[in-house]
């Protein structure tokens, strides 16, 4: 039979930003999951996962890449089959938005597999994409997967209708400006923060000060990327809701952070569930100097890291081989 054969990259992401919990994330150039698809006559399966340390699952109902993959494919007549190869290029349950990367990734393959276009049916891959996050993550928020999906910086703003899925609740993705000289640095260390975890340390009742203090710079922050005022947007980095509990259980998180803005970061967080901590930048030279910083700052606390410098990814999900096979898939 003769398979058509495509690799699929889908960038790591940024959620929270600081104030904006579930309610914005970024793409950042250079990290991100592949993903290789090849059609078959029917059925979708898990070949083989590379870089997850045999920690993912590889039934095909189970794995947030195929799920959403087969989300896509439900809406088709005639669906294809899938095989799917995942190569891991980010670390599970590190905030760098894994999941989403994988189910981005899915979602887009069976798309392109399938004759949709994923550009021009966005909601349908928002919509597989979140439903993969959601068997990894227990809930199917959109701050990760969008970006992933679309590349750049993403709104997210739940609203209301009359089909509201208890499920999964519809949102309006709003892209924001990426300024292009922004650098998004990012250290790892070298231990997990499951997302579930993460999201039960947070606090049920949230004093109406704090609400505001949150709302004010999530607002002066989308103002910051629709002005390009780089400053503005690491300022608006100031989170008093989700960051000081997440940041209690983050070893090393209040050294790291310091680090990072005595080194001259303009802002810094957690970055999505944690560990990964994010800085924002004006430049690479400031990125490498940041990253040194927080680099040491873990290593102090006995934590190795990994640290990446890279810019907005405005891109998001593509495909980057396309070819045609003879043979068995
Ligand atoms: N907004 C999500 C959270 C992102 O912070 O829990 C993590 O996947």
């Amino acid at each position: 039979m003769k398979c058509r054969v495509i690799e699929v990259f889908a960038p790591a992401t940024v959620a929270n930003l600081g104030p904006g919990f579930d309610a914005i994330g970024l793409a950042i150039e250079g990290l991100g999951d592949r993903l290789i698809a090849t059609t078959t006559e029917s059925g979708i399966r898990i070949i083989e996962i590379t870089g997850d340390q045999g920690e993912l699952p590889t039934k095909w109902s189970d794995n947030t890449a195929t799920v959403a993959a087969n989300c896509i494919l439900k809406t088709l007549a005639n669906p294809p089959g899938i095989d799917v190869v995942v190569h891991k290029g980010l670390s599970l349950g590190s905030g760098l938005g894994s999941s989403a990367a994988s189910a981005a990734a899915g979602a887009w393959a069976a798309a392109v597999l399938g004759g949709i276009d994923p550009r021009v049916n966005g909601d349908t891959l928002l919509r597989a994409g979140r439903l993969g996050e959601e068997i990894a993550a227990g809930v199917g928020h959109a701050d990760n997967v969008a970006p992933s999906l679309f590349g750049g910086v993403s709104l997210i703003r739940h609203r209301f209708s009359d089909d509201n899925d208890e499920r999964l609740p519809p949102v309006e993705v709003i892209a924001l400006p990426a300024p292009s000289e922004l650098r998004v640095v990012v250290a790892t260390p070298h231990f997990s923060v499951p997302t579930k975890a993460a999201r039960r340390v947070l606090p049920a009742k949230v004093p109406l000060a704090s609400v505001v203090h949150n709302s004010a710079n999530l607002a002066a922050m989308v103002a910051g990327f629709f002005t390009g005022d780089l400053e503005l947007i690491g300022r608006a980095v100031s989170d008093v809701i989700v960051e000081p509990a997440r940041g209690s259980i983050i070893a090393g998180f209040a050294r790291v952070k310091a680090a990072a803005l005595d080194a001259g970061a303009l802002g810094c967080s957690i970055a999505g569930a944690g560990p990964t901590c994010f800085a924002f930048v004006a430049n690479s030279d400031a990125g490498q100097r940041v990253g040194e910083a927080m680099s040491r700052a873990w290593r102090s606390a006995h934590v190795e890291c990994i640290v990446h410098v890279g810019a907005i990814d405005v891109e998001g999900a593509r495909v980057v081989s396309d070819s045609a096979s003879d043979g068995e898939a």
